[in-house]
């Protein structure tokens, strides 16, 4: 059984078609690359996936199951998701650690401080930065926050959109490798950066119909 289908999806915004009965199938432990030019839908497709948009034609399947608004709060536990845009607003970065890891859906996660800590070492960032605010963050210094913040969810299911795009070479290396190493888990990554293909076994989704 697929992890996630989409069968014919069929996605428009007003009258421009984003996706023309558009289908593939990802397995469970799949890391799959999705490359095309800006604009053409992918942010969107992980908004289809995260159930965010709605499909206008078509069916997307979740576990089997067709994805179905009751199945949403689910669905979206099991999945880390790191957005191309990072808006945590204001506040200082471990307030706002904090306060998402108190969550209904993350309170069972009690050992995270020290993952984080474990984590800001592995990608080079500095503790003091979690007492400054969001907002004064370098761009590279938020997108590894980012990262760090769905690691800490413990999930097995990773959408990650454009997560390199603000890091330099060995550091875009390091993310890289940190999930080339994640056997365990399923990885979706838009990524214009063909680095991502290093990774072995990759598959490359050009959503091309
Ligand atoms: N909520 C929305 N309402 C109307 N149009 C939208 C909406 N979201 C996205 N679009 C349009 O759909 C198209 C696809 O957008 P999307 O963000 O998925 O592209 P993308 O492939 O992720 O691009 P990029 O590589 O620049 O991030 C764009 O033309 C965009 O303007
Ligand atoms: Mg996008």
């Amino acid at each position: 059984m697929a992890l996630i289908q989409f069968k014919n999806v069929t996605k428009r915004f007003d009258r421009k078609v984003i996706f023309n009965q558009l289908s593939f199938d990802i397995n469970a432990g799949d890391f799959v690359l999705f490359q095309g030019p800006s604009g053409m839908g992918k942010t969107t497709l992980f908004q289809l996936i995260l159930g965010f948009e709605a499909v206008d034609a078509g069916e997307i399947h979740f576990e089997g199951q067709l994805l179905h608004p009751k199945l949403l709060p689910g669905l979206r536990k099991k999945i880390a998701y790191v957005p191309q845009i990072i808006d945590w607003g204001q506040g200082k970065v471990i307030d706002i650690i904090e306060e998402f890891m108190s969550f209904q859906a993350n309170i069972h996660l009690t050992h995270w401080r020290k993952l984080l800590a474990e984590l800001m070492t592995r990608f080079e960032l500095e503790a003091g930065l979690l007492e400054k605010d969001f907002s004064m963050l370098s761009g590279g210094e938020k997108q590894r926050m980012a990262i760090i913040q769905a690691l800490l969810l413990e999930r097995k299911i990773f959408l990650l959109d454009e997560p390199t795009a603000a890091l330099d070479t060995p550091m875009k290396q390091k993310v890289i490798q940190y999930f080339s190493e994640r056997t365990d888990a399923t990885l979706l990554v838009i990524s214009h950066d063909p680095d991502w293909q290093q990774i072995p076994n990759i598959k490359i989704n050009l959503l091309n119909q």
